[in-house]
């Protein structure tokens, strides 16, 4: 197949490879995408924003299937206008991809599905927001209504830093003020073509900078999977998977088809495992990153495939994805200052030496090529993905190989599946 995948991160990189490494050969195609996805992919130039330019590359290139990985292209419609002519893209259109543009959206979808999610208010004013702060008690929770990548939430016992974000966002719309919710997260992933959903293999993010949870919210700084723990607590892993599936999934997905706008694509579930039972955080309308990067490199099944059946509606046709029976742990490579404000244009060496150790192998999140220089040009800047028999293994494996890499002033978190190791 030839297949064209959207986006510059290592999410991206992690599908390419993912694709790179079935039996079938594939053309693969990436735009803009970076150093390291370059190596795997032929780079095009074509704006991924642009829904004409992308459908009109993909008419003249016959491409079989476009993937599209970040959330600014599906809410730019990317995914509507190549529909429109014919070309079977995994991503949903821009009123679908509205569950993780928009969190009015999302608490309203959840609510008509009878998802189960935590409490929330709309507040328009500093007032208002003071007033639910104070209705809900501390933790208090703010959330910004759009995409922010990750900035926008703040978890806090500190009332008046609450008032602060929400100053910092209220001009821009209302901001969410929401109900703490407590228990381990979870990130479960489902592939979905409107009507049948089929999930993928549980992860954990760390979001917080710092060992520990401490530091603020970043796009995500590591990941683990599977979760063993979750075994405990449902009996098994398969069994919390149904239970999502059948209690948050699917009824989104009908409600998105009766609400008109089918959701074909990742739906990418955050959960919190309360005392209560299973509450959602949010609804992304993509892969989660950094968790793809250790999601799909455990996926058994052809993932063009499962992406190919979304896109066409025939996911139902399909049996469930497997998964290798092995520990994946990815730890995320920080320039300086990240998240606040990253310094970029450093070199970074010692990949090669990195990519040595068995079981190891880098996605590129941020990275260009300078003559035989490898430039860091954001704040996460590579993934170190590392798998093992067991999870002591594939963390050793990962820290070893973090050890070789150098980019000045970079950091990483020490902790990542350090609770499962
Ligand atoms: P979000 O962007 O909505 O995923 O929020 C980012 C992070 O903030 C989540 O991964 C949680 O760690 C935390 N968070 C968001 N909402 C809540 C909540 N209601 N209660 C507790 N923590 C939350
Ligand atoms: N891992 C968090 C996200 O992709 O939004």
């Amino acid at each position: 197949m030839k297949i064209l995948v959207l986006g510059s991160g290592a999410r991206e990189h992690a599908i390419v490879l993912a694709l790179a490494s079935e039996s079938a050969s594939h053309e693969l195609l990436a735009a803009p995408g970076n150093a390291g996805i370059g190596r795997d992919a032929t780079l095009v130039d074509v704006d991924m924003l642009d829904p004409t330019a992308v459908t009109t590359f993909a008419k003249e290139h016959a491409v079989d299937l476009v993937v599209i990985g970040p959330e600014a292209p599906l809410v730019a419609g990317v995914a509507d206008t190549l529909r429109e002519h014919g070309i079977p893209v995994f991503g949903p259109g821009r009123q679908a991809a509205q569950l993780e543009g928009s969190k009015a959206f999302a608490k309203r979808i959840m609510e008509q599905a009878g998802v189960p999610t935590g409490r929330a208010v709309h507040a328009r004013s500093l007032e208002d927001t003071a007033a639910a702060l104070d209705d809900f008690g501390a933790p208090y929770v703010v959330k910004a209504d759009g995409l922010a990548a990750g900035k926008g939430v703040i978890v806090t016992e500190d009332r008046s830093a609450a008032l602060a974000h929400a100053e910092q966002y209220l001009p821009k719309g209302p901001v969410l003020v929401e109900e703490f919710l407590s228990g381990p997260e979870v990130s479960l992933f489902l592939l979905s073509d409107g009507d049948t959903v089929r999930p993928l293999s549980p992860a954990q993010d760390f979001k917080r900078a710092l060992d520990g949870d401490a530091g603020p919210n970043t796009g995500g700084m590591g990941a683990y999977s599977p979760l063993p723990w979750l075994a405990e607590q449902y009996g098994s892993v398969q069994a919390f998977v149904d239970e999502v599936t059948e209690q948050i999934a699917l009824p989104v997905v009908r409600e998105l088809d009766r609400d008109g706008s089918p959701f074909i694509g990742l739906l990418y579930a955050g959960l919190i495992l309360t005392e209560q039972g299973v509450r959602v955080i949010e609804f992304n309308a993509r892969f989660g990153d950094p968790e793809t990067q250790i999601v799909l490199p455990r996926l058994a099944t052809p993932l063009s495939r499962l992406l190919m059946a979304a896109a066409a509606g025939t996911l139902e046709d399909e049996s469930a994805p497997e998964f290798r029976d092995e520990a994946a742990v990815t730890v995320v490579l920080a320039s300086e200052g990240y998240p606040a404000s990253p310094i970029t244009g450093r070199v970074i060496t010692g990949l090669d030496e990195a990519e040595r150790i068995e079981g190891v192998h880098i996605t590129h999140a941020a990275t260009r090529r300078d003559g035989d220089d490898l430039i860091a040009t954001g704040g996460r800047v590579l993934n170190v993905v590392a798998r093992g028999a067991t999870f002591a293994e594939a963390r050793s494996r990962a820290y070893e190989a973090m050890s070789r890499i150098h980019l000045e002033g970079s950091h990483f978190r020490t902790d990542i599946a350090a609770q499962v190791a």
